[in-house]
């Protein structure tokens, strides 16, 4: 069975409901760790309340971002997971790390992708008059918030939205697709190719919209 590590740097909801589905009987994966680069982060709680093994590397405690990115690889490979998923995990990786789990790392963003890479995602579709905003899950690759879109959860924005209810209403829509596509990347149906991401081993030339 595939082994699926979970990074996590805060509340841990997407972590959550991923544990939720990883308990379904047909779900194809086993999530075998949780890591996080915040000791405080509730996320490890809901890890442990799971029995789902944990491990911290603070940031803080080395010198460079490659001493951690050199850690937490370390960590990882003892892991040998097949899928990586960062689920709020806010640390930038170095190239070289990134590099060496090509296809392998998952990342959710709080945007529909490319727009709005980087932090207050809400707040900026808002700024910006958007209609639509929502949630990207994507490969990643040197490029921060950049790899190739796997699929995307789209949301209405209303006239009395704010970022707080913006964020809600994205959040809740993360809990539905990032299960989703963690369960095709485990089943195989998704992989990242050459230069896209392949479905059913067919180029996708835009993200699926859920
Ligand atoms: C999620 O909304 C996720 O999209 C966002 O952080 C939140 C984590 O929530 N990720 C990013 O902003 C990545 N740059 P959670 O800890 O409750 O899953």
């Amino acid at each position: 069975r595939p082994k699926i590590l979970i990074l996590v740097s805060g509340e841990g909801s997407n972590l959550q409901a991923l544990i939720e589905a990883s308990r379904e009987r047909d779900y194809p994966a086993d999530i075998v760790a949780v890591g996080s680069n915040q000791a405080k982060a509730p996320a490890l709680a809901k890890a442990a309340h799971a029995n789902i093994p944990t491990f911290v590397i603070e940031h803080g405690r080395y010198g460079s971002r490659d001493e951690f990115d050199g850690a937490l690889m370390q960590e990882i490979r003892r892991h040998n997971p097949d899928l990586i998923v960062l689920a709020g995990f806010m640390r930038i990786l170095t190239e070289g790390f990134v590099r060496a789990l090509r296809g392998q790392l998952l990342n959710i963003h709080p945007s529909l992708l490319p727009k709005y890479t980087g932090l207050n995602t809400h707040q900026r579709a808002l700024n910006a008059g958007d209609k639509l905003h929502g949630v990207s899950v994507h490969f990643v690759t040197e490029e921060l918030d950049g790899g190739p879109i796997v699929a995307q959860a789209q949301i209405a924005v209303g006239a009395d939205d704010s970022a707080e209810t913006l964020a809600q209403k994205v959040q809740a829509q993360e809990h539905v697709l990032y299960p989703i596509v963690v369960r095709w990347c485990c089943e195989g149906r998704v992989q990242l190719g050459a230069e896209q991401v392949l479905f059913d081993g067919q180029a996708l030339h835009q993200p699926l919209v859920l």
